[in-house]
Protein backbone atom coordinates (compact mmCIF):
# COMPACT_ATOMS: atom_id res chain seq x y z
CA UNK A 1 0.00 0.00 0.00
CA UNK A 2 1.50 3.56 -0.54
CA UNK A 3 1.86 6.11 1.64
CA UNK A 4 -1.81 9.07 1.85
CA UNK A 5 -0.68 11.88 -0.04
CA UNK A 6 -2.90 14.03 3.16
CA UNK A 7 -3.15 13.25 7.01
CA UNK A 8 -5.61 14.91 9.21
CA UNK A 9 -4.44 15.55 12.21
CA UNK A 10 -6.81 15.72 15.49
CA UNK A 11 -4.98 17.51 18.20
CA UNK A 12 -5.98 16.21 21.47
CA UNK A 13 -3.80 18.71 23.91
CA UNK A 14 -6.64 20.59 25.28
CA UNK A 15 -8.24 17.38 26.24
CA UNK A 16 -5.77 14.84 26.31
CA UNK A 17 -2.85 16.83 27.40
CA UNK A 18 -4.58 18.77 29.92
CA UNK A 19 -7.02 16.26 31.59
CA UNK A 20 -4.58 15.11 34.15
CA UNK A 21 -2.06 18.17 35.07
CA UNK A 22 -2.56 18.22 39.07
CA UNK A 23 -2.43 21.90 38.97
CA UNK A 24 -5.69 23.52 38.07
CA UNK A 25 -4.56 25.09 34.08
CA UNK A 26 -6.06 28.49 33.78
CA UNK A 27 -9.61 28.53 31.13
CA UNK A 28 -7.56 31.93 29.55
CA UNK A 29 -4.55 29.64 28.76
CA UNK A 30 -6.87 26.59 27.51
CA UNK A 31 -8.21 29.07 25.34
CA UNK A 32 -5.17 30.38 23.87
CA UNK A 33 -3.53 27.51 23.42
CA UNK A 34 -7.16 26.23 21.11
CA UNK A 35 -7.05 29.66 19.62
CA UNK A 36 -3.20 29.11 18.50
CA UNK A 37 -3.23 25.82 17.31
CA UNK A 38 -5.93 26.82 15.13
CA UNK A 39 -4.15 29.87 13.57
CA UNK A 40 -0.59 27.49 13.14
CA UNK A 41 -3.26 25.38 10.78
CA UNK A 42 -4.41 22.70 13.26
CA UNK A 43 -8.29 21.47 11.97
CA UNK A 44 -9.49 19.61 14.41
CA UNK A 45 -9.12 20.52 18.24
CA UNK A 46 -10.47 18.29 20.96
CA UNK A 47 -10.99 21.11 23.40
CA UNK A 48 -12.31 20.18 26.17
CA UNK A 49 -14.78 17.02 27.58
CA UNK A 50 -18.20 17.07 29.79
CA UNK A 51 -17.27 14.99 32.16
CA UNK A 52 -18.41 14.76 35.48
CA UNK A 53 -16.04 17.19 37.65
CA UNK A 54 -15.57 15.19 40.46
CA UNK A 55 -13.61 12.80 38.10
CA UNK A 56 -12.25 14.86 36.21
CA UNK A 57 -11.60 18.39 37.99
CA UNK A 58 -9.02 19.92 35.34
CA UNK A 59 -12.08 20.14 32.65
CA UNK A 60 -14.49 21.16 35.30
CA UNK A 61 -14.55 24.72 33.07
CA UNK A 62 -15.63 22.89 29.84
CA UNK A 63 -18.52 26.10 29.03
CA UNK A 64 -16.03 28.67 29.83
CA UNK A 65 -13.48 27.22 27.44
CA UNK A 66 -16.69 26.55 24.25
CA UNK A 67 -17.58 30.30 24.83
CA UNK A 68 -14.38 31.49 25.20
CA UNK A 69 -12.42 30.23 21.74
CA UNK A 70 -12.56 32.26 18.68
CA UNK A 71 -14.09 29.65 16.11
CA UNK A 72 -11.74 29.64 13.21
CA UNK A 73 -13.92 29.16 10.11
CA UNK A 74 -12.41 26.24 8.88
CA UNK A 75 -11.62 23.95 12.12
CA UNK A 76 -14.06 22.49 14.39
CA UNK A 77 -13.50 21.91 18.20
CA UNK A 78 -15.05 18.37 19.65
CA UNK A 79 -15.33 17.67 23.08
CA UNK A 80 -16.04 14.20 24.72
CA UNK A 81 -19.05 13.32 25.96
CA UNK A 82 -19.96 10.37 27.97
CA UNK A 83 -23.16 10.27 28.19
CA UNK A 84 -26.65 12.59 27.49
CA UNK A 85 -26.20 15.06 30.72
CA UNK A 86 -22.63 15.75 28.93
CA UNK A 87 -23.91 15.71 25.51
CA UNK A 88 -26.57 18.84 26.50
CA UNK A 89 -24.21 20.46 28.79
CA UNK A 90 -21.91 20.22 25.36
CA UNK A 91 -24.38 21.29 22.91
CA UNK A 92 -25.94 24.65 25.51
CA UNK A 93 -21.97 25.75 25.17
CA UNK A 94 -22.12 25.64 21.49
CA UNK A 95 -20.42 21.89 20.84
CA UNK A 96 -20.81 21.10 16.92
CA UNK A 97 -19.17 17.70 17.56
CA UNK A 98 -18.86 15.25 20.37
CA UNK A 99 -16.98 11.99 20.88
CA UNK A 100 -18.23 9.21 22.53
CA UNK A 101 -15.52 6.94 24.56
CA UNK A 102 -15.57 3.13 24.78
CA UNK A 103 -13.04 0.84 25.73
CA UNK A 104 -11.84 -2.89 24.60
CA UNK A 105 -11.35 -3.92 27.71
CA UNK A 106 -13.86 -4.47 30.71
CA UNK A 107 -11.76 -3.80 33.74
CA UNK A 108 -10.60 -0.09 31.77
CA UNK A 109 -14.23 0.48 30.76
CA UNK A 110 -15.34 -0.02 34.89
CA UNK A 111 -12.77 2.58 36.24
CA UNK A 112 -12.92 4.99 33.27
CA UNK A 113 -16.35 5.34 32.86
CA UNK A 114 -17.93 3.24 36.23
CA UNK A 115 -19.46 0.73 33.64
CA UNK A 116 -19.15 -2.12 31.54
CA UNK A 117 -18.47 -2.44 27.68
CA UNK A 118 -21.90 -3.69 27.13
CA UNK A 119 -23.47 -0.85 29.46
CA UNK A 120 -21.26 2.30 28.00
CA UNK A 121 -22.40 1.37 24.39
CA UNK A 122 -26.17 0.94 25.46
CA UNK A 123 -25.57 4.42 27.05
CA UNK A 124 -23.68 5.77 23.88
CA UNK A 125 -27.31 5.15 21.88
CA UNK A 126 -28.96 8.33 23.50
CA UNK A 127 -26.11 10.23 22.65
CA UNK A 128 -25.85 9.35 19.07
CA UNK A 129 -29.36 9.79 18.64
CA UNK A 130 -29.25 13.01 19.87
CA UNK A 131 -26.42 14.22 18.12
CA UNK A 132 -28.29 12.94 14.95
CA UNK A 133 -31.33 14.70 15.35
CA UNK A 134 -28.92 18.20 15.64
CA UNK A 135 -27.11 16.85 12.77
CA UNK A 136 -23.98 17.00 14.86
CA UNK A 137 -21.35 14.32 14.21
CA UNK A 138 -20.17 12.23 16.72
CA UNK A 139 -16.73 10.57 16.86
CA UNK A 140 -16.25 7.34 18.46
CA UNK A 141 -12.97 6.31 20.38
CA UNK A 142 -11.98 2.57 21.58
CA UNK A 143 -9.31 2.66 24.24
CA UNK A 144 -7.10 -0.47 25.06
CA UNK A 145 -6.73 -1.74 21.88
CA UNK A 146 -3.67 -3.53 22.40
CA UNK A 147 -3.15 -3.50 25.86
CA UNK A 148 -4.77 -2.57 29.53
CA UNK A 149 -3.48 -1.63 32.39
CA UNK A 150 -5.94 -3.80 34.19
CA UNK A 151 -5.95 -6.91 31.86
CA UNK A 152 -2.51 -6.90 30.37
CA UNK A 153 -2.83 -7.82 26.21
CA UNK A 154 -6.05 -7.22 24.88
CA UNK A 155 -6.87 -9.61 21.21
CA UNK A 156 -7.23 -7.37 18.11
CA UNK A 157 -10.44 -8.97 17.94
CA UNK A 158 -11.88 -7.27 20.83
CA UNK A 159 -10.81 -4.09 19.79
CA UNK A 160 -12.56 -4.80 16.23
CA UNK A 161 -15.94 -5.65 17.86
CA UNK A 162 -16.09 -2.30 20.09
CA UNK A 163 -14.83 -0.22 17.02
CA UNK A 164 -17.51 -1.65 14.83
CA UNK A 165 -20.57 -1.43 17.21
CA UNK A 166 -19.56 2.16 17.10
CA UNK A 167 -19.09 2.87 13.58
CA UNK A 168 -22.86 0.70 13.31
CA UNK A 169 -24.21 2.99 15.98
CA UNK A 170 -23.57 5.91 13.59
CA UNK A 171 -20.18 7.05 14.52
CA UNK A 172 -18.20 8.87 11.23
CA UNK A 173 -14.63 7.66 12.57
CA UNK A 174 -13.60 5.37 14.99
CA UNK A 175 -10.26 6.11 17.18
CA UNK A 176 -8.10 3.62 18.64
CA UNK A 177 -6.23 4.40 21.38
CA UNK A 178 -3.26 2.76 23.01
CA UNK A 179 -4.25 4.34 26.33
CA UNK A 180 -1.06 2.81 27.89
CA UNK A 181 1.22 3.24 24.87
CA UNK A 182 2.09 -0.40 25.09
CA UNK A 183 1.83 -1.39 20.97
CA UNK A 184 4.71 -1.49 18.82
CA UNK A 185 4.30 -1.88 15.14
CA UNK A 186 3.54 -5.54 15.12
CA UNK A 187 0.62 -5.43 17.63
CA UNK A 188 -0.79 -1.93 16.29
CA UNK A 189 -0.60 -3.81 12.54
CA UNK A 190 -2.71 -6.90 13.88
CA UNK A 191 -5.02 -4.70 15.68
CA UNK A 192 -5.06 -2.21 12.90
CA UNK A 193 -5.46 -4.82 10.04
CA UNK A 194 -8.61 -6.57 12.47
CA UNK A 195 -10.45 -3.41 12.92
CA UNK A 196 -9.77 -2.49 8.89
CA UNK A 197 -11.98 -5.98 8.85
CA UNK A 198 -14.26 -4.79 10.54
CA UNK A 199 -14.72 -0.80 9.48
CA UNK A 200 -13.34 1.28 6.35
CA UNK A 201 -9.78 1.69 6.73
CA UNK A 202 -10.73 5.24 5.80
CA UNK A 203 -12.93 5.39 9.18
CA UNK A 204 -10.26 4.72 11.31
CA UNK A 205 -7.47 6.90 13.37
CA UNK A 206 -4.98 6.17 14.75
CA UNK A 207 -4.58 7.43 18.89
CA UNK A 208 -1.29 6.59 20.29
CA UNK A 209 0.07 7.33 23.61
CA UNK A 210 3.85 7.52 23.63
CA UNK A 211 4.88 5.54 27.21
CA UNK A 212 7.57 3.34 25.77
CA UNK A 213 8.84 5.84 22.95
CA UNK A 214 6.97 2.97 20.30
CA UNK A 215 4.57 5.81 18.85
CA UNK A 216 6.01 7.52 15.85
CA UNK A 217 7.14 3.99 14.86
CA UNK A 218 3.20 2.86 15.09
CA UNK A 219 1.87 5.86 12.96
CA UNK A 220 4.38 4.87 10.48
CA UNK A 221 3.26 1.31 10.40
CA UNK A 222 -0.57 2.14 10.68
CA UNK A 223 0.10 4.63 7.23
CA UNK A 224 1.20 1.55 5.46
CA UNK A 225 -2.20 -0.02 6.20
CA UNK A 226 -3.87 3.00 5.20
CA UNK A 227 -4.67 4.57 8.26
CA UNK A 228 -4.85 9.07 7.34
CA UNK A 229 -6.20 10.09 10.69
CA UNK A 230 -3.64 10.64 13.76
CA UNK A 231 -4.77 11.97 17.23
CA UNK A 232 -1.69 14.23 18.99
CA UNK A 233 -0.80 16.22 21.82
CA UNK A 234 1.26 19.38 21.22
CA UNK A 235 4.37 18.82 23.15
CA UNK A 236 3.19 15.72 24.28
CA UNK A 237 1.16 16.64 26.90
CA UNK A 238 -0.83 14.27 28.86
CA UNK A 239 -1.79 11.02 30.29
CA UNK A 240 -5.14 9.43 31.20
CA UNK A 241 -6.47 9.66 34.83
CA UNK A 242 -7.73 6.24 34.41
CA UNK A 243 -4.35 4.34 33.12
CA UNK A 244 -1.45 4.85 35.93
CA UNK A 245 2.27 5.78 34.35
CA UNK A 246 1.05 6.43 31.09
CA UNK A 247 2.29 8.88 29.43
CA UNK A 248 0.85 11.83 26.82
CA UNK A 249 0.10 11.20 23.59
CA UNK A 250 2.61 11.28 20.50
CA UNK A 251 3.68 14.87 19.71
CA UNK A 252 1.60 16.95 17.56
CA UNK A 253 4.83 18.41 16.51
CA UNK A 254 7.01 15.21 15.90
CA UNK A 255 3.90 13.69 13.97
CA UNK A 256 4.24 16.73 11.47
CA UNK A 257 7.65 16.23 11.26
CA UNK A 258 7.43 12.85 10.31
CA UNK A 259 4.53 13.61 8.13
CA UNK A 260 5.77 16.16 6.16
CA UNK A 261 9.34 14.21 5.99
CA UNK A 262 7.45 11.53 4.17
CA UNK A 263 6.12 14.25 1.80
CA UNK A 264 2.89 13.53 3.63
CA UNK A 265 0.68 17.32 3.88
CA UNK A 266 -1.20 18.10 7.12
CA UNK A 267 -1.60 21.38 6.32
CA UNK A 268 0.08 22.73 9.61
CA UNK A 269 3.00 25.27 9.93
CA UNK A 270 6.02 23.45 11.82
CA UNK A 271 7.88 26.10 13.01
CA UNK A 272 4.58 28.17 14.26
CA UNK A 273 3.67 24.63 15.91
CA UNK A 274 6.74 24.56 17.82
CA UNK A 275 6.57 27.76 19.09
CA UNK A 276 3.24 26.87 20.28
CA UNK A 277 4.89 23.67 21.80
CA UNK A 278 7.02 25.77 23.76
CA UNK A 279 5.30 28.42 24.93
CA UNK A 280 2.31 25.95 26.64
CA UNK A 281 5.10 23.96 27.99
CA UNK A 282 6.44 26.84 29.93
CA UNK A 283 3.01 28.18 30.54
CA UNK A 284 2.55 25.41 32.91
CA UNK A 285 5.66 24.44 34.01
CA UNK A 286 6.45 21.46 32.27
CA UNK A 287 9.18 20.13 29.95
CA UNK A 288 8.36 20.36 26.65
CA UNK A 289 7.76 16.60 25.47
CA UNK A 290 8.29 17.03 21.49
CA UNK A 291 11.74 16.02 20.50
CA UNK A 292 11.03 17.82 16.78
CA UNK A 293 9.81 20.78 18.73
CA UNK A 294 12.31 21.04 21.16
CA UNK A 295 15.07 21.15 18.22
CA UNK A 296 13.06 23.13 16.19
CA UNK A 297 13.18 25.87 19.21
CA UNK A 298 16.89 25.12 19.75
CA UNK A 299 17.91 26.11 15.90
CA UNK A 300 15.57 29.16 15.82
CA UNK A 301 16.94 30.28 19.25
CA UNK A 302 20.26 30.17 18.42
P1 LIG B 1 -21.18 7.92 37.41
O1 LIG B 1 -20.77 8.33 38.80
O2 LIG B 1 -21.39 6.45 37.14
O3 LIG B 1 -22.46 8.75 36.89
O4 LIG B 1 -20.08 8.47 36.42
P2 LIG B 1 -23.93 8.87 37.38
O5 LIG B 1 -24.76 8.97 36.16
O6 LIG B 1 -24.24 7.83 38.42
O7 LIG B 1 -23.92 10.32 38.09
C1 LIG B 1 -23.19 10.57 39.29
C2 LIG B 1 -22.93 12.06 39.43
O8 LIG B 1 -22.16 12.53 38.32
C3 LIG B 1 -24.20 12.91 39.46
O9 LIG B 1 -23.90 14.05 40.26
C4 LIG B 1 -24.32 13.38 38.02
O10 LIG B 1 -25.00 14.59 37.91
C5 LIG B 1 -22.85 13.57 37.64
P3 LIG B 1 -24.31 14.11 41.82
O11 LIG B 1 -25.78 13.83 41.81
O12 LIG B 1 -23.48 13.02 42.49
O13 LIG B 1 -23.89 15.49 42.21
N1 LIG B 1 -22.63 13.43 36.20
C6 LIG B 1 -22.10 14.38 35.41
N2 LIG B 1 -21.65 15.63 35.68
C7 LIG B 1 -21.16 16.35 34.65
N3 LIG B 1 -21.09 15.87 33.38
C8 LIG B 1 -21.54 14.64 33.07
C9 LIG B 1 -22.07 13.85 34.12
N4 LIG B 1 -22.57 12.60 34.17
C10 LIG B 1 -22.93 12.35 35.43
N5 LIG B 1 -21.45 14.19 31.82
C11 LIG B 1 -19.27 9.26 34.31
C12 LIG B 1 -20.12 8.22 35.04
C13 LIG B 1 -19.05 8.77 32.89
C14 LIG B 1 -19.97 10.58 34.32
C15 LIG B 1 -17.91 9.38 35.05
O14 LIG B 1 -17.37 8.10 35.18
C16 LIG B 1 -16.93 10.27 34.38
O15 LIG B 1 -17.14 11.47 34.26
N6 LIG B 1 -15.77 9.74 33.98
C17 LIG B 1 -14.72 10.54 33.40
C18 LIG B 1 -13.97 9.75 32.43
C19 LIG B 1 -12.93 10.58 31.75
O16 LIG B 1 -13.10 11.75 31.47
N7 LIG B 1 -11.79 9.92 31.45
C20 LIG B 1 -10.76 10.52 30.68
C21 LIG B 1 -11.15 10.68 29.24
S1 LIG B 1 -11.11 9.17 28.32
C22 LIG B 1 -9.47 9.03 27.79
O17 LIG B 1 -8.65 9.80 28.18
C23 LIG B 1 -9.13 7.99 26.76
C24 LIG B 1 -9.00 8.55 25.36
O18 LIG B 1 -8.04 9.59 25.31
C25 LIG B 1 -8.59 7.44 24.38
C26 LIG B 1 -7.39 6.64 24.86
O19 LIG B 1 -6.33 7.21 25.10
O20 LIG B 1 -7.55 5.43 24.96
C27 LIG B 1 -10.32 9.14 24.86
MG1 LIG C 1 -5.92 9.28 25.15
Amino acid sequence: MTLPNKVKIVEVGPRDGLQNEKQVVPTEIKIELINRLAEAGVRVIEATSFVSPKWVPQMGDNSAVMQGIKRHIAAVYPVLTPNLQGFDAAIQAGATEVAIFGAASESFSRKNINCSIAESLKRFEPVVSAASALEIPVRGYVSCVVGCPYEGAIAPEQAASVARTLFDMGCYEVSLGDTIGVGNPASISRMIEACAKAIPVAKLAGHYHDTYGMAIANIHASLQLGVAVFDSSIAGLGGCPYAKGASGNVATEDVVYLLHGLGIETGIDLATLAAIGDWISSAINRPNGAKAGRAICAKTSA
